[in-house]
């Protein structure tokens, strides 16, 4: 508001520096015109803001824009026929009849890569090296291995996005990947889950629950409304986390890369997510879990062990642990919790139960999110 009055001041006093008089006939008419002006004055600082965003979102563009053509292999999941029938809705009915199993309705493998080789940049040597791996409609695949082993770069590659040097991949149906550094936008809590997508209560309850948003939603000044991201309230690593689970979760996929989810949150929310959620939730569905928490791995169909950019064994848990791998050896990293609880890191010797029949009790067989299934987003990000 003192803009226009500093710019009268500024001009005037410059006026009488030069030596001109300062009369009414100049004062007056100089006055109107600052009136005049006035808006404008006000706006200049927003509108240099701006143009200082748009420069650097230009950039931004640019550098994207240049970026190389990348080579998908044909492996595209738009080019891999589709899911026929439609997938299966989340819920516990679903998780009964697709849960276990060595294939889908039609014996066709949902998710696929058959000796892929991939990099991350062309001209570089792959990251990922002689992978073949084939998931079953339904299925929950874990993923475990040392840090740097490759286990984000699987995830990226089903994504497409790493360069497929030889071999094939795709992913049928539409897919949700919640990555290790979540992203958050500048936006309600509640934009951040639909992204988008049309609100449905219940199905927004029902992620919510899953996701074990419910105590952090009451602690937050406005709920689900309050502004998160830069601009407003800062979430913990564990709450972003949760997050961009819930908008996974949401977006009703039908085939789900999360990319260790449980990694920053206390033991009891972490137990949560697994039942309500990943095995409650989305019971039915194709999941992909990259994890550091051994005690779940009794729950997977099938675990993957990645060392050195390989698939070094691949199996159901007990069929690993008969054959005698050192499921603690391949996970030495241990873990920080950025929510302040204790690591559940490390503990194959208390396996959990099998979570899919827990599933009966986290998710109801009718489950509103069956109708946010055409407002999902084909990607969760
Ligand atoms: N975005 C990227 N661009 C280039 N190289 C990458 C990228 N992400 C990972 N890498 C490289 O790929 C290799 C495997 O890393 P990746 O992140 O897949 O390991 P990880 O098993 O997920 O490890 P962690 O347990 O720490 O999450 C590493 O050498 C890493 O430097
Ligand atoms: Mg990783």
């Amino acid at each position: 508001m003192a803009g226009p009055v500093m710019v009268a001041l500024a001009a005037f006093g410059t006026y009488g520096w030069l030596g001109k008089p300062l009369t009414a006939d100049v004062a007056f008419p100089a006055l109107a015109l600052f009136n005049l002006l006035r808006f404008p004055i006000i706006m200049l600082p927003n509108q240099i803001t701006n143009l200082i965003n748009a420069h650097v979102a230009l950039g931004r563009l640019r550098d994207f824009l240049a970026q190389p053509e990348r080579d998908d292999g044909g492996g595209d999941k738009d080019a891999a026929p589709p899911l026929s029938p439609p997938g299966p809705a989340p819920g516990a009915a679903a998780a009964k009849a697709f849960a276990i199993g060595g294939g889908d309705d039609f014996g066709e493998p949902v998710i696929s890569i058959q000796n892929g080789n991939f990099c991350w940049e062309a001209g570089k040597p792959p990251t990922l090296r002689g992978v073949n791996l084939d998931v079953a409609r339904g299925q929950l695949i874990m993923v475990v291995g040392d840090v740097g082993s490759g286990k984000s770069s699987l995830l990226h590659a089903l994504l497409g996005e790493m360069d497929v040097r030889s071999g094939l991949r795709f992913v049928r149906g539409t897919a949700a990947y919640t990555a290790q550094d979540p992203w958050i936008q500048n936006a309600s809590l509640r934009a951040n889950i639909l992204m988008g997508a049309l609100y449905d209560e219940d199905a927004y309850a029902e992620t919510i629950a899953a996701c074990a948003l419910v105590t952090d939603l009451e602690a937050l000044p406005a709920g689900d409304a309050t502004e998160i991201g830069e601009k407003g309230v800062n979430l913990s690593g564990g709450q972003k986390h949760r997050v961009a689970l819930a908008r996974a979760v949401y977006s009703a996929a039908d085939v789900y890369l999360l990319d260790d989810p449980l990694s920053a949150v206390d033991a009891h929310v972490g137990a949560t997510l697994f039942d309500r959620c990943i095995c409650g939730l989305l019971a039915g569905t194709t999941r992909v879990l990259v994890t550091h928490q051994l005690q779940y791995l009794a729950a997977a169909d099938t675990v993957v062990v990645m060392r050195d950019g390989r698939v070094a064994e691949v199996g159901p848990y007990d069929a690993l642990l008969a054959k005698g791998v050192d499921l603690h050896g391949v996970v030495k990293a241990g873990g920080v919790d950025e929510d302040g609880g204790a690591s559940q890191r490390g503990s194959a010797n208390a396996p959990r139960a099998r979570a899919s029949g827990e599933a009966d009790s986290a998710a109801s067989p009718s489950s509103p999110l069956n109708f946010a299934n055409g407002n999902g987003h084909a990607n969760g990000h």
